[in-house]
């Protein structure tokens, strides 16, 4: 650990601040690698006398902090970790860095099954880091889920991360394309849950840099309207989901509609779009008859 006063950490802080990029990835780069807190960094401006304990120098905060502003490398990348909910969860550029919209599936899970659920067995398509996944094997301790992803390289991302934030061994994790992993658990599932890439193509070669350039295409890009995935998802999960079982599917902002259509189409009820938090119907959710 290496000492400095706070007052030289703020007037540092403020420098870094001026060059540019965003206070959230400072605050990701100051508590991951500098080993401050987000209460700690808080309480700094009553604590101007006090010195403060680093875990990295300065300097090496710095070289990071100016990667991230020359290369757009995501913060989240460069320090290895990303927040999501109440998780610190392992990324490398292997897994799409988990998105605060998509927090919100935790919630919708909460509001069709109530926080105390009796034992169920559900699926997540393309876990990633494992976000989904993790967040719900802790809220139900007595849920039995298995987490799938077609690379394996996210899978073990994954599973070291279900490992560190969980004493539990109620999460498997299975590598395959969406439904060829549940071949033996037709009719068995009572919640699948999916965010499969559903980028469209045009859309896709348009993202910013700090996307395009740096976060798996394989995690973004849902084929010429987006919705080549999601269609296949839909079209097979009634041969897996038991009777009444629910499928929850995240999709791009302006998808929403021709979801609930293929949810329709494919014998779903209780159909319905949810808006994330800034009003786009970010996720549709149905029930197979
Ligand atoms: C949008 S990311 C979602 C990751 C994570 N669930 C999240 O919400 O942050 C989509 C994930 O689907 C995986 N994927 C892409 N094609 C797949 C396929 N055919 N079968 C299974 N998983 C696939 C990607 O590797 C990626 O991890």
């Amino acid at each position: 650990m290496l000492s400095i006063s706070v007052k030289e950490f703020l007037f540092w802080k403020k420098k870094q601040l001026s060059k540019g990029g965003d206070l959230q990835s400072f605050i990701v780069l100051l508590d991951c690698v500098g080993g401050i807190s987000t209460k700690d960094l808080n309480l700094l401006s009553i604590k101007q006398e006090c010195n403060l304990y680093l875990k990295k120098n300065l300097d090496c905060l710095e070289s990071i902090w100016d990667k991230h502003l020359l290369s757009s490398t995501p913060i989240q990348y460069l320090c290895g970790i990303s927040y999501w909910r109440d998780l610190k969860l392992k990324v490398t550029d292997k897994v799409l860095i988990p998105r605060p919209e998509t927090e919100l599936i935790i919630d919708i899970v909460f509001k069709i099954f109530g926080k105390k659920s009796q034992q169920l067995f559900f699926a997540e398509l393309g876990t990633g880091s494992g976000a989904i996944s993790i967040a719900l094997s802790l809220a139900y301790p007595f849920w039995e889920g298995i987490a799938t992803d077609i690379d394996q390289d996210a899978l073990e991302i994954a599973t070291k991360n279900y490992l560190d934030c969980s004493e539990n061994s109620n999460l498997k994790f299975c590598c395959g394309s969406w439904w060829t992993p549940f071949e033996s658990f037709k009719g068995k599932l009572d919640l699948a849950i999916s965010n499969p890439p559903y980028i469209p193509k045009d859309t896709y070669e348009k993202l910013p840099d700090s996307v395009r350039n740096f976060e798996p295409k394989i995690a973004l890009c849902g084929g010429e309207d987006g919705l080549k995935h999601i269609r296949e998802i839909i079209q097979k999960a009634p041969l897996f989901l038991k009777e009444r079982g629910w499928l929850i599917l995240e999709n791009h902002f302006d998808q929403g509609d021709k979801v609930k259509r293929l949810l329709l189409d494919n014998k779903f009820t209780s159909v319905e779009i949810v808006n994330d938090l800034s009003g786009v119907g970010r996720f549709a959710i149905g029930r197979y008859k």
